[in-house]
């Protein structure tokens, strides 16, 4: 079929999601509509998500989203070619509600069902976005993620490396926690970070003596915990200053160590395909504007072009579930009603 209309479901972390894309022919994709519920206020007492609570929420709100995404498409459900679904890894419970939501909708309507990666969501957001050809490398920096792939197909990715403990997003909001900056931490330590000195506090660059393209960010959490109470102990609090000057300390490492991995990256993407030089991001973190300018260089030093989708498609969303679900469809892709919810699910 020249034109493919897809509905996309996700629930895997804190957002619940729907959306539908539509890419007719050779065609860019088109988002048509995508809604997020976001849940942060409902776990913002908890200091991070609560599965449980997670779990009920997108069993309540999916409906819901189902709906908002149809309407805001101006189309129904009968208008899908396929329903696509986050079936992992992510939180179970909230995967398990998107994969029941989606199984009832395909067994309503006899529509094709399609089990998504989330990670092969976000890893193929720059097709949706800007049509980039493969094969690319994809930097994925998100709350729970962070891994460097050559992405060689819809289903083809070769992971050259990735963090060995925390993922970036979790130590930015382990840095606010600990600054007592509000979460997600990510937005509030930069823009602390923006008033403050790097060069004040030494913070270490993890992994770096490696020769690999694996990455440490729990240390960093050590380091500045190490400074801050140092700090206290000294003066009896911390002032304004010392805390942007301790977020900005802190950036500073995450993104030195994240260039220089993506410098040893680019290298191994380059040796197997000069030719595309397409370097992307994708996940939370790639929201980050001294992250994003850091890329940026990155990528001119070695004449890479540079693509970061638009922050609300690089964020958990549906559209790219949608968009992951149309390319696995196209290539005759799909799953049956004995599709499970899978935690853990490497590319
Ligand atoms: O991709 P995402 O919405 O959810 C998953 O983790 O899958 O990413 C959320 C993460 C959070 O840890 C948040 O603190 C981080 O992305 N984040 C940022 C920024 N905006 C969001 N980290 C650094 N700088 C930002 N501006
Ligand atoms: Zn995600």
């Amino acid at each position: 079929k020249q034109s493919l209309t897809l509905l996309g479901l996700e629930s895997s972390c804190d957002d619940t999601a729907a959306a539908v894309v539509r890419q007719s022919g050779q065609a860019p994709a088109e988002v048509l509509s995508s809604v997020v519920f976001g849940q942060t206020e409902l776990h913002s007492a908890f200091g991070g998500v609560v599965p449980e609570i997670a779990a009920r929420a997108h069993a309540e709100k999916l409906d819901h989203c189902v709906r908002d995404a149809l309407a805001a498409a101006n189309l129904r459900l009968q208008d899908m070619d396929a329903i696509a679904v986050t079936a992992g890894p992510g939180l179970i419970g909230g995967v398990i509600s998107g994969v029941m939501c989606a199984k009832g909708l395909a067994a309503a309507t006899g529509l094709p069902l399609v089990g998504v990666n989330h990670l092969a969501g976000h890893a193929l957001t720059p097709r949706l976005t800007d049509a980039v050809p493969y094969p690319y490398l994809m930097l994925l920096v998100s709350g729970g993620h962070c891994q460097y792939l050559i992405v060689r197909g819809p289903d083809e990715f070769k992971r050259l490396g990735g963090t060995i403990d925390d993922a970036p997003g979790e130590a930015f909001d382990k840095t606010a926690r600990l600054l007592g900056l509000p979460q997600p931490g990510g937005p509030s330590v930069q823009k602390e970070a923006e008033s403050g000195d790097p060069r004040r506090f030494r913070f270490p660059r993890p992994l770096l003596d490696r020769p690999d393209c694996n990455l440490s960010f729990s240390g960093l959490k050590t380091a500045l915990m190490r400074m801050r109470d140092q700090v206290m102990a000294e003066k009896g609090g911390l002032t304004r200053q010392d805390r942007a000057d301790l977020c900005a300390g802190f950036q500073a490492a995450v993104a030195d160590v994240l260039a220089e991995k993506t410098r040893r990256a680019i290298r191994h993407y380059l040796e197997e395909a000069p030719a595309t030089r397409t370097v992307t991001v994708a996940g939370g973190v790639a929201a980050n504007t001294a992250i994003r300018a850091m890329l940026e260089t990155v990528c001119s030093e070695v004449d890479a072009q540079f693509v970061a989708p638009p922050l609300a498609l690089c964020t958990d969303n549906a559209a790219m579930i949608a968009y992951a679900g149309l390319e696995r469809f196209r290539s005759g892709g799909q799953d049956g009603m004995d599709l499970t919810a899978r935690p853990r699910w490497p590319l």
